[in-house]
């Protein structure tokens, strides 16, 4: 998520790695900042803010070097400040580290390195490894053994750089699951996070593999394993246009987004389950969680289908009252909320103003709020009195796709932690910890339909109407890849739960009209089963959407799909969301459809 650049070289390292950094902005942050080796000391420049305060500071300080590293920061662990930027120092500033990703055990690393007399300047889980790696740079050893030694301490996802005025001459990487990608030039070396950063300065590029610790140098690259054994590198030449490389490859970031979900659901996760239960931190104290009796979740458009699939959570697993309400309803409607409710606010960009202005109105009513959201330093991650971060990182297609997936798991995270809690009977934490565990597995797999739902989308990209039904939290999938669908694609379409159909919807089927129905929930499937002859009776045409065990519709549907199955009807439900948004967004691409920008269409919402 965040923005890593680092060189050395002839040319001044400052202006490269800023220059880097400006390559990489199209990925959104909230901070930057740049260390740099200067004869006895490491000097660094940072600030909270667009790369412009950031340039205003070097343009006023001019610094000179060989050897730097520059960080533009998404803020995770600790709002977007200027204390909280990277570069972090370790304790004797001996050494500068810039990080990607997140340091599941920092609390517990932090809490030893305080009693052993450590002290922060900032809030974040970087700081903690950077001092980790500095306890280890201790005389006689190198700065590649000290990061090797280090990184062994820490667990969760991580790309780092590092450097030293103690041995001015190499930069250091290491990678854990957050990417890294080293740049060879002629005389001069580089490290980025993302190739578009390296392709003014270089072609040839090499991929760091995770547990790979590579020091970087003017004249070569050499690469250890985190035992200390020599691997090769394998570069190859890169051919893409800038432009191109931004968006990593894709032809839009909608496509991007959509690919990142498995990262996603690692990252939503992190730091977030421990053994057989859930470790959500900083929410409400157990006799809160005891005292409350109803869930009122509020939020707009996407946020607020998967407000829908917690509302199917809190009710099932936890037999917890839930209402959804869209915020621009709830702000002016009559709302019946008790001291004894919790609102929760789902939201990406956290400044969508009718949720914001419900937020207000819940905090001026009393109600304990509890905010979902995916930016960190945001009016309603701040506003509310809990928040837990969705840590999708920057979604940059107006039409959100990975914000949603992220949104779900939190709001099962949520749903977990409650039944701990309050020790819900019947409820198997374990199980469906290890349901979780194994989804970004699933969702990895749910991709490799893509060339399926290309085949299809070609087929339908002209179809006058197209039904989205299911039932359960397969019909609340169904209305967030409607609403996919309508917004990047133009297509009309009509969603609602499958048995709700022949209450009306049913007029609208006739030749022509695509049926795409969520049949992951084998309870309810029969039932499904009879809408779909329904359709097909008037003419329309059948895609169902079911899990790989099922074989009941293949004599039924016209096309059916098949997704990953796991153990829990709530995760099959949700990972049929990934080929149902690669329709929508093959369907637009065939029309010919402005897919990252839809036409009327903002990504955040700050107005009435
Ligand atoms: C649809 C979409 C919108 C947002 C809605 C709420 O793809 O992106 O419907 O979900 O505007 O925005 P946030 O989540 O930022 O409050």
């Amino acid at each position: 998520m965040c923005g890593i650049a680092g060189y050395i070289g002839t040319r001044n390292a400052v202006d490269v790695v800023f220059d880097q950094l400006k390559r990489l902005e199209y990925r959104g942050y909230d901070s930057a900042g740049v260390a740099f080796v200067q004869a006895d000391r490491i000097g660094i420049l940072k600030r909270a803010g667009k790369l412009t305060q950031l340039g205003g500071l070097i343009e006023q300080e001019k610094p000179e070097a060989n050897l730097a590293i520059a960080h533009s920061r998404w803020a995770t662990h600790g709002g977007p400040t200027d204390f909280n930027a990277h570069p972090h120092y370790d304790q004797q500033a001996k050494i500068a580290l810039i990080h990607n990703g997140i340091i599941e055990n920092y609390l517990e690393l932090k809490e030893e390195l305080v009693r052993a007399g450590h002290t922060f300047q900032s809030e974040t889980d970087t700081e903690v490894a950077a001092h980790i790696i500095g306890r280890e740079y201790v005389e006689g050893v190198s700065l590649e053994d000290a990061v090797r030694k280090a990184v062994q301490k820490m667990r969760g996802a991580f790309g780092f750089v590092v450097i030293s005025h103690l041995d001015p001459e190499k930069l250091v990487c290491a990678r854990n699951a957050s990417p890294l990608v080293v740049g060879l030039g002629e005389g001069e070396n580089m490290v980025a996070s993302d190739i578009p950063a390296l392709l003014p300065y270089t072609r040839r590029v090499a991929i760091l593999e995770n547990d790979m610790v590579a020091t970087v140098t003017r004249g070569e690259i050499k690469v250890i394993g985190l035992d200390g054994r020599k691997l090769e590198l394998s570069p190859f030449e890169v051919d893409w246009d800038i432009a191109a490389a931004e968006k990593g490859g894709y032809d839009h970031f909608m496509l991007k987004e959509i690919h990142e979900q498995p990262a996603v659901v690692r990252s939503a996760l992190a730091g977030r389950i421990e053994g057989h239960g859930v470790a959500l931190q900083g929410l409400f104290s157990d006799h809160v969680w005891q005292e409350i009796d109803r869930v009122v979740i509020i939020a707009c458009g996407t946020a607020f289908h998967a407000g829908l699939m917690g509302k199917t959570l809190f009710e099932r697993v936890l037999q917890l009252p839930t209402d959804v309400y869209f915020s621009s309803e709830f702000r002016y409607g009559e709302p019946v909320v008790s001291p004894r409710s919790l609102a929760v606010f789902i939201s990406q960009s956290g400044e969508t103003a009718d949720s914001l202005a419900a937020l207000r109105l819940c905090k001026s009513r009393r109600i304990r709020t509890l905010g979902i959201v995916n930016v960190v330093g945001s009016s309603i991650a701040r506003e509310c009195d809990r928040t837990i971060m969705t840590q999708a990182g920057p979604e940059i297609s107006v039409a959100s796709t990975k914000a949603y997936t992220a949104q779900c798991i939190v709001l099962l995270l949520l749903a977990l932690h409650i039944a701990q809690v309050k020790e819900t009977p019947g409820v198997r934490v374990g199980n469906m910890v290890q349901d979780l565990r194994n989804f970004t597995g699933y969702v990895q797999a749910s991709l490799s339909l893509e060339s399926e739902m290309r085949e299809v989308a070609e087929m339908f990209q002209d179809a006058k109407l197209v039904f989205f039904l299911g039932r359960n939290a397969d019909a609340h999938v169904s209305l967030e890849a409607a609403l996919k669908l309508k917004e990047v694609a133009y297509v009309p379409t009509q969603e609602c739960p499958a048995g709700e159909m022949k209450h009306g919807p049913l007029a609208l089927i006739e030749p022509g009209v695509l049926a795409v129905f969520g049949a992951t929930d084998s309870d309810v499937r029969e039932k499904t089963v009879s809408n779909m002859k329904e359709v097909q009776a008037r003419g329309g045409y059948v895609l169902a959407l079911t899990t790989e065990d099922d074989s009941s519709l293949d004599s039924v549907a016209d096309r059916v799909v098949k997704v990953p199955k796991s153990g829990s009807p709530y995760l099959n439900a949700l990972v049929s969301i990934v080929p149902l948004q690669l329709l929508a967004y093959y369907v637009a691409k065939a029309r010919g459809c402005e897919i990252d920008q839809p036409r009327n269409l903002a990504k955040s919402v700050t107005v009435e």
